[in-house]
């Protein structure tokens, strides 16, 4: 069953997109159909979220927990903001319940992030820059992440290998970025492009954490190369 959320100031993407069309082309006209005829678009707008990869992020937490009450949640490639409204709901860091623990959901992207209630964003902030790193540790209670969430995704070139290639490299850094930040036990949720690398990031995640697994949800697109590694237990290095 999908979550209600409380309202959000935030506009939905792919209504912004609409309006902005004025002249389309034949490939504008199929991604226009396409819109108009997927469930979580308009389920998206419906519940208010800023997109409709909310419901990715809500199918694998309503299968796997990994968003409690209380928790703290890295945000990677946040922009609009519609994981971090998932997040926010369900580590209750707006204290919209009073009676659970509060807490805290921190987002990054390269892109502005319109405010949230309940998140504090890093905009026009690099993941993969080792200063970002420092600012985050700053930021997170006690330094430390309960789970790091990446929907990161570079600009596609329109050349799969090179695409996937890129993005499995964003996701080596989220290592990097686990090994300053991540509470030992913690969790990754990260989203790579499947391809011949892949299974070098599964390897390397599977050092670090003790079960790793391939998550592919229902609003995923099915004729989409995305999927998600699920890292979970994480076992941080002895110094
Ligand atoms: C698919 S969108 C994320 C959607 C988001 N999960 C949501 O639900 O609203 C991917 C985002 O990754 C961001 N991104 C790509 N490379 C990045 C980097 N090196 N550092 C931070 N953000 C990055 C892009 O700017 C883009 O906003």
């Amino acid at each position: 069953m999908w979550a209600s959320l409380p309202q959000s100031r935030g506009l939905h993407c792919s209504v912004r997109l609409l309006k902005k069309q004025q002249s389309r082309s034949a490939a504008e006209q199929r991604w226009l159909q396409r819109q108009r005829a997927d469930p979580y678009v308009k389920a998206s707008q419906q519940q208010s979220f800023r997109c409709r990869s909310a419901f990715k992020l809500l199918q694998v937490d309503d299968k796997f927990r990994l968003l409690q009450p209380g928790l703290s949640v890295l945000d990677c490639g946040a922009a609009p903001g519609a994981w971090s409204q998932v997040a926010v709901h369900r580590v209750n860091s707006a204290g919209t319940d009073p009676g659970l623990p509060r807490g805290t959901v921190i987002g990054i992207d390269l892109l502005n992030i319109p405010s949230l209630d309940g998140a504090h964003f890093l905009s026009n902030h690099d993941v993969t820059d080792p200063g970002t790193h420092a600012k985050l540790q700053e930021l997170l209670p006690r330094g430390r992440a309960h789970v790091i969430l990446s929907d990161m995704a570079p600009n596609a070139s329109g050349f799969r290998d090179m695409d996937h290639e890129r993005l499995i490299s964003m996701c080596l850094s989220l290592i990097d970025l686990a090994e300053k930040v991540l509470q030992p036990r913690g969790s990754l949720l990260c989203k790579y492009w499947d391809g011949g690398l892949a299974h070098r990031l599964q390897e390397r995640l599977s050092s670090l954490f003790g079960s790793v697994r391939t998550v592919k949800p229902d609003a995923s697109r099915k004729d989409s190369a995305e999927r998600y590694f699920l890292a979970r237990m994480y076992r941080e290095p002895e110094k």
